[in-house]
């Protein structure tokens, strides 16, 4: 497979007419979707698979205006539909009073205060140190698959790897850390799906949560959980409440999203080879640089997230010459604002070397990815290793048989059959 030319970009020329979105199609390949928007309806209104109406927000330059506009809130509260819309958000837990306030949910002032007293967990620093546990976590990962000659790299290696690592991080021990893996995949399993084992499981989560905490203030340890209980203690007013909220929120918005970096990382590597050589002979050189600019490509190209979050407009607003009335909401597609040709030349073709990639993979604005060190950490981490300890992967299914995981928010696949040769 190494000679075989990359996969041609994906998207050659928009459809003539409107598509039809969320379909089945849409979520196999929604860029010629999102190309007709950016071009015949940059400010598009849709309705929902849920039923509730919204902005779809596609062209780069009104993205990164929408994601750092203070017209446009978090918090749910200002949603004009907010008494029937359900399940607003995806995030199954979001229903749950308890768990609510969170950094995703809420606005200023009460975001700084929340994102201060967590975001010393997530400098640079801080994150470098946990380089040799991700490592260790990675290569016992792939020594569990290595010599069988196939694995379903999402179940076998996306899917844990940053379950594990965010466990770590919030001092999940480690004995519990398997009943973690347990609740995280049913909930992605069956995000947008049946909700009964879904509520089942973010029960069973919030109750540990709780617990987890009670225990790390009997006995504090050098994680994130017992740093946020003694920034609590120093009156730096953080409920338990807010504390479990925030554990919660670092699991969804960690997990899921690195999940798809490695999955949707590692696709389009495969199906790009003379990008996946190059990149191979600069790992092979002790170089890092194409690895570093490569992961934030693959961000750019086919991203962990495909829309932004909720925002809801506080008063009207006219975004890219689009009138938006107060209470709508407002959802930034950012597969799409990351494909603009205004912005990025030949933006549908994979380039790790690409220089000038100011992306909106992490977000903009206050709301820009908190864990963006540790999911950059784990992305190179995880693709450097698979391609080092198994040179010849290829992929053992026909990219037309591969099934996306439904959704609105993320984007990634349900499974990644690959092939190698065994050792
Ligand atoms: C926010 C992407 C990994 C924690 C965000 C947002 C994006 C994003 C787009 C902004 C959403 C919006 O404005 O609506 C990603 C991607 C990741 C990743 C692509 C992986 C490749 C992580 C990790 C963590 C994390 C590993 C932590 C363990 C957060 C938090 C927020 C956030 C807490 C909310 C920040 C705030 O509201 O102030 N992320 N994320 N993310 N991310 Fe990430």
């Amino acid at each position: 497979t190494h000679s075989a030319p990359d996969a041609a970009p994906d998207t050659h020329s928009a459809p003539d007419a409107a598509p039809e979105l969320f379909t089945w199609e849409f979520a196999t390949d929604p860029y010629p979707a999102y190309a007709w928007l950016r071009e015949h309806s940059p400010v598009h209104r849709t309705t929902l698979p849920s039923g509730v109406e919204a902005w779809l927000v596609t062209r780069y330059a009104d993205a990164r205006q929408a994601l750092a506009d203070t017209r446009l809130s978090k918090n749910p509260a200002h949603h004009a539909g907010s008494a029937n819309a359900k399940g607003k958000t995806g995030i199954p837990g979001e229903r749950k009073a308890e768990l609510m306030t969170h950094l995703l949910n809420i606005d200023p002032p009460d975001h700084t205060r929340l994102r201060r007293l967590v975001s010393k967990a997530f400098t640079p620093r801080r994150v470098a140190e946990f380089a040799p546990r991700v490592q260790e976590l990675t290569d016992s990962l792939i020594d569990g698959f290595a010599e069988k000659g196939e694995a379903d790299l999402i179940h076998d290696f996306a899917f844990p790897l940053p379950i594990y690592a965010i466990c770590d991080l919030l001092g999940v021990p480690r004995e519990d850390q398997d009943d973690f893996r347990d609740w995280a995949g049913m909930m992605i399993r069956h995000g947008g799906g049946p909700r009964g084992g879904v509520a089942r499981s973010v029960k069973k989560m919030r109750g540990y949560l709780a617990e987890l905490i009670h225990r790390k203030r009997e006995n504090p340890g050098d994680d994130l959980i017992s740093g946020l209980i003694r920034a609590s203690d120093h009156g730096e007013h953080l409920s338990e409440n807010e504390a479990a909220a925030m554990a919660f929120i670092l699991l969804f918005a960690g997990f899921e999203t690195t999940v798809n970096l490695i999955g949707n990382g590692t696709y389009a590597l495969l199906r790009n080879p003379s990008q996946r050589e190059r990149l191979e002979r600069s790992l092979a050189a002790g170089e890092s640089e194409l690895l570093a600019t490569g992961i934030e490509e693959l961000l750019r190209y086919d991203g962990p997230v495909e829309l932004a979050t909720w925002r809801y407009a506080t008063e009207p607003v006219t975004l890219g010459g689009q009138d938006i009335a107060a209470g709508d909401p407002v959802l930034v597609v950012l597969a799409a604002a990351d494909r603009d040709p205004d912005r990025f030349q030949n933006a549908d073709t994979l380039d790790l070397a690409r220089s000038d990639n100011q992306h909106l993979g992490y977000g903009h604005g206050i709301h820009y990815c908190l864990g963006a060190p540790l999911a950059r950490l784990e992305g190179q981490v995880a693709l450097a290793t698979l391609l080092r300890r198994l040179p010849d992967l290829r992929l053992a299914a026909e990219p037309a048989d591969l099934r996306w995981r439904g959704g609105l928010i993320m984007r990634g696949l349900r499974t990644l059959p690959v092939e190698f040769g065994p050792g």
